[in-house]
């Protein structure tokens, strides 16, 4: 049983492409104004030196897991940020809007994606759902103006962009990067639906590597262009 999420490529490329996308947008995205809050902060690694090099930055997140949101808070406060990075312990769509809608613009989130037929996996926390983009999708249809969310290439990433445009957003950018299989999905279970996934169109892999890219989906149009072709070409292996 594993208890913290742990995977430092992929949470270093989480908080790096966060920050990017936060700085590219700063002027139409608001979280100067309003903050942001997060679906999943793990252990808070990454995204606490996100709010240590945006001094305007404040993040509310929430995280399922407790002995994650016991490493958060330690985190946070040993780098020196907790006056501005709250993580809470529950399920974000439970507490983040329980006034009855969004009333922060912005959503971050390198949410759970791992695919499998049920929640019996590792780390039964990162279970995303049968085709490991339900939380997403969930995302998604929760009313956020912007959501910057990590998109996996083996988690059926056609039917979460095609969704998206349904829901109004454009892909305004991303940033992809290639990974290894880590601990979760090398699990045999995971690894067979993967394979399983992929050879009935629901996404690319590798027998070893992946691809994922953390996209900023938006409805707000300030923000120019739209990248989600660009995005699902840059997710195939
Ligand atoms: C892939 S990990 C990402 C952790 C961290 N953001 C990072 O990138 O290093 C996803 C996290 O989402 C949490 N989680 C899963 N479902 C959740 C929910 N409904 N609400 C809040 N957190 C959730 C899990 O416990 C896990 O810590």
């Amino acid at each position: 049983m594993v208890t913290c999420f742990s995977s430092a490529d992929e949470s270093a490329h989480y908080g790096f492409s966060v920050c990017m996308l936060l700085e590219q947008y700063r002027d139409q995205l608001g979280w100067e104004r309003d903050g942001v809050v997060e679906l999943g902060s793990g252990d808070a690694t990454a995204i606490s030196d996100v709010v240590a090099s945006l001094p305007g930055l404040r993040v509310r997140g929430f995280d399922i897991s407790a002995p994650s949101v016991e490493k958060a808070r330690e985190n946070i406060r040993a780098r020196g940020v907790d006056d501005r990075y709250t993580v809470e312990l529950g399920d974000f769509f439970d507490q983040a809007d329980s006034s009855g809608g969004p009333q922060i613009a912005t959503v971050i989130s390198n949410p759970p994606y791992i695919p499998a037929p049920d929640r019996d996996i590792l780390m039964p926390e990162l279970w995303g759902g049968v085709y490991g983009n339900d939380l997403v999708l969930q995302l998604l249809k929760t009313g956020y103006d912007n959501v910057v969310a990590a998109v996996a290439s083996y988690s059926d990433p056609v039917t979460t962009v095609r969704t998206a445009e349904d829901a109004g957003y454009r892909v305004a950018n991303f940033l992809a990067m290639g990974l290894d299989y880590g601990t979760y999905s090398s699990e045999p279970k995971v690894r067979d639906h993967i394979r399983r996934l992929c050879d009935e169109g629901r996404g690319w892999a590798g027998d070893d590597e992946y691809m994922v890219a953390v996209a900023l989906f938006t409805r707000n149009a300030d923000v120019p262009g739209d990248r989600a072709d660009q995005l699902l070409r840059a997710l195939q292996l």
